[in-house]
């Protein structure tokens, strides 16, 4: 088990895939990309699944997401889909993804046995996506969204950022665009987690801001907080439901009593929080020899040092050194 010193158990592993990506949106990262992480540095196939099988089968994780940067860059991502599904005991896999050339390769993650997609879409605008990613490939996304549900990758959620002035006025857009489409809009709050260093609170566009601009429009049920578990989205049902529209709240609304997640980043490093200082290094031990016990044992005392929240609303609050895009989303 991966317990920390507040009770708090980890089950959900996020593994970072490549801290690189296609995308240069503004919120993560500038238009001249970052330094990426060298090849020899990042983690191998063979070693990613062999530390997801020791956290199935020796700490007690249930839930794998691959994220990035953009994990679909990882050019063996079907091939490690394939082999975590072949764990026993079988963890749920999925994938958060900016949805680039998801539609090529939707199926194949299908039948290696991933089990949901994650797809992040800050607009329906081409022109609004283009001045937002810098990069023109709005339709790919939505070819990707499509063929996701299409191969069954569901229930399938949509991530939005809104940033003011920019696609703020999209909201209820957005969730019109979302409910049409059997989707799971959720909108997220920014986070200082760019690689600029450039967030201010003020520029976030608020839960209770997103809230409000969607009740002008729409009937909006709390589904309570027992449903939210260590979920970090409130959810609520949309005109009486089925349909749902979720708010990540993680500055205003932070759910880190609740947190279930351990991360590992795409060169080998366990991370206990997202917002955490201090990485413990798994790749040193696991390139020199060490057994799945001693593995083990460092990434139970790295999640023992969890702290417990993200620190954000402290003063003193620093960002962690690395971006996002590095950590893993
Ligand atoms: P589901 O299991 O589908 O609910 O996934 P998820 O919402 O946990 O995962 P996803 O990768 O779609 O993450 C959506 C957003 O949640 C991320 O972009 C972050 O903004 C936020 N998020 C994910 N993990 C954490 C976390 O550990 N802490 C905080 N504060 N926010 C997180
Ligand atoms: N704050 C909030 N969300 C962010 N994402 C990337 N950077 C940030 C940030 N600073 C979102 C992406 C994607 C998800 C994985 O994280 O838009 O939807
Ligand atoms: Fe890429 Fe995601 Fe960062 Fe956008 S937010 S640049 S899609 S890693």
């Amino acid at each position: 088990m991966l317990i920390d010193t507040y009770g708090r158990m980890a089950t959900d592993l996020r593994v970072s895939l490549t801290d690189r990506c296609n995308l240069r949106c503004t919120y993560c990262m500038p238009e001249e990309g970052l330094q990426w992480l060298a090849k020899p540095d990042l983690l191998t196939d063979d070693e990613i699944v062999r530390m997801v099988r020791i956290a199935v089968t020796d700490l007690g994780v249930t839930d794998v997401r691959f994220t990035g940067g953009e994990p679909l860059l990882r050019p063996g991502l079907v091939g490690i889909v394939e082999r975590c599904a072949a764990l026993d005991p079988r963890p749920r896999l999925s994938l958060t993804t900016n949805g680039i050339g998801l539609s090529r390769t939707a199926d194949a993650l299908s039948a290696a046995g991933l089990d949901r997609v994650n797809v992040s879409l800050d607009t329906l605008r081409p022109e609004v996506f283009r001045t937002l990613t810098r990069r023109n490939r709005h339709a790919d996304v939505l070819a990707g969204l499509a063929a996701a549900a299409a191969a069954g990758l569901t229930p399938l959620k949509v991530n939005t950022v809104l940033m003011r002035g920019v696609n703020d006025e999209e909201a209820p857009d957005l969730l019109r665009w979302a409910v049409g489409h059997g989707y799971e809009l959720r909108f997220i709050e920014q986070m200082p987690l760019d690689a600029q260093h450039g967030w201010q609170r003020a520029d976030m566009v608020t839960a209770d801001e997103i809230l409000a601009a969607l009740r002008t429009r729409f009937d909006l049920t709390a589904e309570g907080e027992t449903v939210r578990g260590s979920a970090p989205a409130e959810r609520w049902l949309v005109n009486g439901g089925p349909a749902r529209v979720g708010v990540i709240g993680s500055v205003t609304r932070p759910f880190c009593r609740a947190c279930d997640r351990t991360r590992l980043t795409a060169d080998g490093q366990v991370r206990n929080c997202l917002f955490a200082r201090e990485e413990s290094d798994l790749r040193g031990p696991l390139r020199s020899g060490a057994s799945d016990a001693e593995v083990a044992a460092l990434w139970r005392a790295a999640m023992w040092g969890k702290k417990a929240g993200s620190g954000l609303d402290d003063p003193a609050f620093l960002q962690p050194d690395r971006p996002m895009s590095a950590i893993g989303g």
